[in-house]
């Protein structure tokens, strides 16, 4: 008898940002004379600098001639843009990290959705609490999260690590060995960040315990400290227990254009299986390649001039972090993140829970932004904006929360 995959339906509600959305939309139908402010998910609202928008036109270009015209792109991506990711991202960071272990992708969302299918369905997954929805949602679906617990909000497999304001919103080894350990860092939703010396710790209890880090780094363009890693290559024993996911959507603003890569380094051997052949053979199988002309734009981003434009980019946002983690604190909130990252966590006033704060300023102050508890339990109490407004609208936001 035909069943659907029974794992869906442990899923609870529609995706965070789908269910944001649809609160918001229905608010502006009911009061179209309303300006809103979205600080909500973190989309980038600047427009794509001039170099990468010429290496677009360029790479179309290319398109309409037969002698440069281009198909499938290889199984892996593109050599030009896997050279300048390994020289500019790892090789000048000191990181022992190659060409041909990188796969090129159309974002980390969909890396970090997918690559929990090359482990075992026994594996047990250890998530930062508050998360990214995405790592929990997907383990949900191919059923290694188990049942859905309504009392607890969490699932009975999943362990969860909860970062709260007492460890730094940084995460603790669980009491149970997880095998496969999710960290984000900076971190979305909270805005931390980990040491150098911290995330080296992570590396050796993993290697010790033979687990693998999936080590989400799509927001590194934005570390401001020095004793923050940009990857977490930069830590001794990396390579033999952890993959990296990157983005071009929060430093080069292609959140709409999609294009990202994973890092698998050959040593990474479980039971005489590299994770990196395993990976290979399901993007061959799967998945046919960012488009050329997108990959075009993400070598520009490695050109002199595209560096100091994304740098342009990170610093017009981080402006905006700094607004509104200053004019929150000054009015008396408790603040955290803006500083490595594009996120300010605030705790909800008066110990709203986080959709009555979201509910409060939606409907009295036309402001959005995040809900803490959407992101796992320890997220209650807490409510995320972010800094990938407009700077104008920013300001103005914050304005209005403080005024309120
Ligand atoms: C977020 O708001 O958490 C992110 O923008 C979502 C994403 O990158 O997919």
């Amino acid at each position: 008898m035909l069943k659907v995959n029974e794992n869906y339906l442990e899923l609870q509600g529609s995706y965070l940002f789908s269910t944001i959305a649809k609160k918001v939309n229905a608010f502006t139908a009911e009061n179209p004379d309303k300006k809103i402010i979205r600080l909500g998910i973190g989309d980038v609202t600047r427009p794509l600098t001039p170099t990468i928008i010429k290496a677009l036109h360029d790479a179309v270009d290319e398109m309409a001639h037969e002698e440069t015209f281009r198909g499938y792109a290889p199984d892996l991506g593109y050599e030009f843009l896997r050279s300048a990711i390994a020289e500019n991202d790892y090789v000048k960071r000191g990181c022992d990290i190659r060409a041909d272990e990188i796969f090129v992708s159309d974002g980390a969302k969909s890396d970090s959705g997918n690559i929990q299918e090359i482990f075992s369905t026994e594996s047990r997954i250890a998530v930062c609490d508050p998360v990214y929805p995405v790592y929990v949602d997907s383990n949900v679906m191919s059923g290694r999260a188990g049942k859905y617990n309504k009392d607890s909000a969490n699932y009975k497999k999943v362990i969860y690590m909860p970062c709260t304001e007492a460890n730094n919103f940084a995460p603790e080894f669980p009491e149970e060995t997880p095998d496969i350990i999710y960290l984000c860092f900076p971190n979305n939703p909270t805005g931390s960040a980990i040491t150098k010396e911290r995330l080296q710790e992570w590396v050796d209890y993993a290697n010790r315990n033979k687990a693998v880090i999936i080590y989400d780094a799509a927001y590194e363009a934005y570390i401001s400290k020095k004793d923050v890693p940009h990857s977490i290559y930069e830590c001794e024993g990396a390579r033999t227990c952890a993959i990296e996911l990157r983005s071009f959507s929060k430093n080069a603003g292609f959140t709409g254009l999609r294009l990202g890569f994973t890092v698998i380094p050959k040593d990474i051997v479980i039971d005489g299986t590299t994770l990196h052949s395993l990976w290979a053979r399901r993007h061959g199988t799967k998945y046919n390649g960012a488009p050329y002309i997108v990959q075009r734009a993400g070598e520009a981003v490695y050109s002199e001039e595209g560096k100091k434009e994304i740098r342009g980019l990170v610093d017009y946002y981080m402006r905006n972090a700094s607004y509104i983690y200053n004019g929150l604190k000054n009015a008396g909130y408790s603040v955290s993140g803006g500083v490595n990252a594009p996120y300010i966590w605030l705790k909800t006033p008066d110990n709203m829970t986080s959709w009555d704060f979201f509910d409060h300023l939606l409907n009295d102050v036309n402001v959005v932004g995040t809900p803490g508890s959407g992101f796992g339990p320890s997220g209650e109490g807490y409510f995320r904006l972010t800094a990938f407004g407009s700077y104008e609208n920013t300001v103005e936001a914050i304005d209005r929360i403080t005024r309120a």
